[in-house]
């Protein structure tokens, strides 16, 4: 979402970013120059147009006036008094004129919600602007509830103010939203850690929301509603040994000193003292006048600061520091777990479509092997996933069938989203495997790149891909043979460390000669976070034939990762002893000694991590 607010031009900002856009149009100018910003927004390529309507008038912002901060000319009064004119009428002339979807942002009334889905808004945006126009006014958690009585399925709804973690994510969704939408945070990441930052913030939220759903016991935001909160007051205040630790006095500074760059990648630079990296330092969230009461967090919401805060009742209270913030809800919702009936989902997270309509997609003139004579066809695998239980699946494009088209993949994906996703394959070390990636990604919902080339795992031409696997936040697939292979693989992940990468087939540990040399170089590379791994069926297949030191061996490997980091894949129909049945089994059985826990997150959550818009059938 790019703002009229933001420089460079919404020309160069577009440009430069390949991702679906939309604009948000602050009004500054009469119908002329209305419709010209609109042509210009429409030239450039956004693909959604937000009128935000809770700006009427600027307030008077204490902190931007403490650090000598001020408006820019677009916000000077004279320009603003066509944004205090808008009429629903306008609104109305301005979504035709758009002609994309439209959404209406900073509605924080039932009855402007319900106005809002009369004049044809696509989505209703709840928001009080993260607390910064009218001071005091309600929490958006507060007003939710009824703005989804009003709009119902009428139109999206999207909230935003005080989303600082996944739990608040969890709050905001199980309230009825459809999206929930970061300011301060990204602000924070960027101002932390450039571009790097801001892909961290979004992962953290990633891992909060998955291991939050986890611990609540569902398996899909769809399983989530009212009746998953309930308005709560808070229990305590802030102390040492929460969760999301307060740190009292100069502790944070030791902490920092104690705790350095290894998790996050970087210590918080002494140039930027409000910010941090996240979870580092945290406060409850106050409002402004409240400086220094500490209400215990609303929303849960909690916030960073690299600084020393003020004990209670002491020095200014965080009016410097954060004299703007207001959390998103009043009420302090807490989350109940509803574990009956979560019944654990499993992911295949290695199979493979090939079509019987060749027509449609022929095979690679150079294709050889099994996917020659053998056809899968995406109905014919789902009905085989829903005999043996597999709630979801991530079709991986086989190799040697269709070269690099991956059009078969990301067709069958499409066809059975949110069931499946399509994994396609790429040469790295093609010069334009970045640019090939960006449109299977972005235009045909290609989730996962798997490499294939003659070129050296580590080779550089292969950084482009990486990079963009990077910013298109897809997950790599590699495969490995020999412990050197591994190390490659290991020295490229280590130049990409927020690529999320795993070797197929447990990196051909079966095939090895050298076992003892393929667990230390798989030991090795497990050092990496962004390492995970794969096991398929056709790795474990073997296991039961291995000698007790190589079952040994095979255990470390999985342990080194920790299963929070492997996750398996039927490899069906490459694999096909006992069909696909028979290959879901060899998953669930072969390795006996892994606890329930560990196969859990083996068999599904591992690749829910990697795969979080992954949903498994409706149930009953
Ligand atoms: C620095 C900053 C600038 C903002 N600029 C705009 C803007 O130009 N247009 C707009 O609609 N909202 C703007 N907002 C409000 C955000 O879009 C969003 O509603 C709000 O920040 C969400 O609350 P949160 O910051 O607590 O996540 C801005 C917010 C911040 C923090």
């Amino acid at each position: 979402m790019v703002s009229s607010a933001t420089p460079p031009t919404l020309e160069d900002t577009a440009a430069a970013a390949e991702s679906p856009k939309m604009f948000q149009l602050y009004i500054r100018g009469d119908w002329a120059w209305v419709t010209g910003m609109i042509d210009r927004i429409k030239a450039a390529g956004y693909q959604g147009f937000c009128l935000t309507v809770d700006s009427a008038l600027y307030s008077r912002r204490e902190r931007p006036m403490s650090s000598r901060w001020s408006v820019d000319h677009t916000r000077a009064p004279q320009h603003r008094e066509w944004q205090a004119k808008v009429t629903w009428d306008d609104v109305v002339r301005r979504r035709d004129y758009a002609g994309l979807p439209f959404l209406l942002k900073g509605i924080m009334a039932p009855d402007d919600a319900a106005l809002a889905v009369q004049h044809g808004v696509d989505a209703v945006w709840v928001s009080n602007h993260g607390g910064r126009q009218l001071d005091h006014g309600e929490g958006t958690l507060d007003v939710l509830p009824e703005i989804m009585d009003v709009v119902g399925d009428a139109a999206e709804v999207v909230v935003d103010g005080g989303i600082l973690r996944g739990t608040d994510v969890i709050k905001a969704l199980a309230l009825g939203a459809r999206a929930v939408a970061i300011g301060k945070l990204q602000g924070w990441g960027l101002a932390d850690g450039g571009q790097e930052g801001v892909v961290r913030v979004l992962d953290i939220l990633d891992e909060e929301l998955r291991v939050s759903m986890g611990l609540l016991g569902v398996t899909a935001v769809d399983q989530l509603n009212p009746s998953s909160l309930r308005p709560a007051h808070p229990i305590t205040p802030p102390h040492e040994m929460r969760a999301w630790v307060h740190l009292p006095g100069t502790r944070l500074v030791e902490a920092q000193a104690a705790w350095p760059s290894r998790r996050h990648g970087r210590r918080l630079p002494s140039a930027c003292p409000l910010v941090g990296s996240m979870p580092r330092r945290l406060v409850p969230c106050v409002s402004r006048r409240s400086q220094g009461t500490a209400p215990a967090c609303r929303l849960g919401g909690v916030i960073s600061c690299a600084r020393p805060l003020p004990r209670r009742g002491e020095g200014p209270g965080l009016l410097p520091w954060f004299p703007h913030l207001r959390p998103c809800g009043t009420l302090p919702w807490r989350l109940k777990a509803i574990r009956s009936g979560a019944t654990p989902m499993i992911i295949d997270t290695h199979t493979h479509v090939v079509s019987s309509d060749q027509v449609t997609h022929p095979l690679d003139p150079g294709a050889r092997g099994w996917s020659t004579e053998v056809s899968n066809d995406v109905e014919d695998l789902i009905a085989a996933m829903d005999r043996a239980g597999v709630a979801c699946a991530t079709l991986v494009q086989p190799n040697a069938t269709y070269g690099l088209d991956n059009a078969s993949p990301c067709d069958s994906a499409t066809q059975y989203a949110p069931r499946t996703v399509a994994v396609g394959i790429l040469d790295p070390a093609a010069l334009d495997a970045a640019d090939q990636l960006s449109p299977w990604v972005n235009e045909r919902g290609m989730q996962g790149v798997r490499l294939q080339s003659r070129a050296e795992a580590d080779d550089p031409r292969g950084d482009a891909l990486w990079q963009r696997a990077t910013s298109l936040g897809v997950p790599i697939a590699i495969g490995g043979g020999q412990p050197e292979q591994v190390d490659r693989m290991r020295h490229m992940g280590a130049r990409h460390p927020t690529v999320r990468f795993a070797p197929d087939h447990c990196a051909g540990w079966s095939g090895a000669a050298d076992k003892a040399a393929m667990t230390s170089a798989l030991e090795r590379l497990a050092q990496l976070p962004n390492a995970y791994m794969r096991l398929s069926s056709t790795s474990l297949g073997p296991y039961a034939d291995l000698t007790p030191p190589e079952q040994a061996l095979f255990r470390r490997v999985i342990e080194a990762f920790t299963p929070q980091r492997v996750m398996w894949g039927s490899n069906f129909p490459s694999s096909g002893a006992g069909g696909y049945l028979g290959q879901v089994q060899l998953g669930q059985t072969a390795l006996a000694w892994l606890s329930d826990d560990d196969r859990r997150w083996i068999m599904g959550e591992t690749a829910h991590t990697l795969w979080p818009m992954l949903q498994g059938p409706a149930r009953g």
